[in-house]
């Protein structure tokens, strides 16, 4: 496992708008294309946001959207700008999500870096549980990112950067891996990858 540096609680975590505004300058937009793409959620379909910070995925869920978060600003935030009858928002751990079947679809966009080998092994064989279909994983690819890209994940709040390789292997032992492609934001800011990730039942 490729470790980043230490935890950070920069002050822009704690103001949802100004956190929102700035990293739709650095990326010069906010990436929900890729995966919009992937999700192809239709009005029929229900999808969990795992880690759903300030709320931009449910902007491509046109059915029903369920946001979990740990930072109970973000999800006061997401709630007041996106939250409606059909889209809520929840102050939660994910790791202490049910291991109910729930949701037709779900999205885990740059969350994994936040835990641990155990934490995420604990993370992923629930979420597998979860979606009768599958989720679109995306984070930070760590192996194609440059010296700038590094600098600025290193920015962020979490600090377990993987080898693509390493998540590769964990991923694929709660998840079939389809459709993995690397792609970077439009200022050329992140180094990401996207996979469609369909759950692997136990035996
Ligand atoms: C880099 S942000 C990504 C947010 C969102 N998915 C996006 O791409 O806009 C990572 C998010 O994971 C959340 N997070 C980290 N650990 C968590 C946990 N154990 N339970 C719920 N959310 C968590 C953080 O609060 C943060 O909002």
């Amino acid at each position: 496992m490729s470790e980043g540096h230490g935890e950070h609680d920069e002050w822009f975590f704690k103001y949802p708008s100004i956190y929102r505004f700035l990293r739709t300058i650095v990326n010069l937009g906010r990436f929900t294309q890729p995966v919009k793409e992937y999700l192809r959620a239709t009005p029929e379909e229900s999808v969990i946001d795992v880690g759903c910070g300030v709320g931009d995925f449910s902007t491509v869920v046109p059915g029903s959207y369920e946001g979990y978060d740990l930072n109970e600003r973000f999800i006061q935030y997401a709630q007041k700008k996106f939250g409606n009858g059909n889209k809520s928002f929840h102050f939660k751990d994910v790791l202490a999500l049910p291991e109910t079947q729930l949701y037709d679809k779900g999205v885990v966009v740059n969350i994994m870096h936040h835990f641990t080998d155990e934490e995420l092994k604990i993370l992923l064989a629930r979420l597998r549980k979860l979606v009768t279909n599958y989720f679109v994983i995306v984070d930070a690819d760590w192996n194609s990112s440059n010296r700038f890209q590094r600098w600025l994940l290193n920015k962020d709040q979490g600090s377990h950067f993987r080898d693509r390789k390493d998540l590769q292997a964990l991923l694929s032992q709660y998840f079939d891996l389809e459709d993995f492609s690397v792609f970077e934001t439009r200022s050329k800011s992140v180094s990401l990858f996207r996979c469609i990730a369909k759950p692997k039942h136990e035996n």
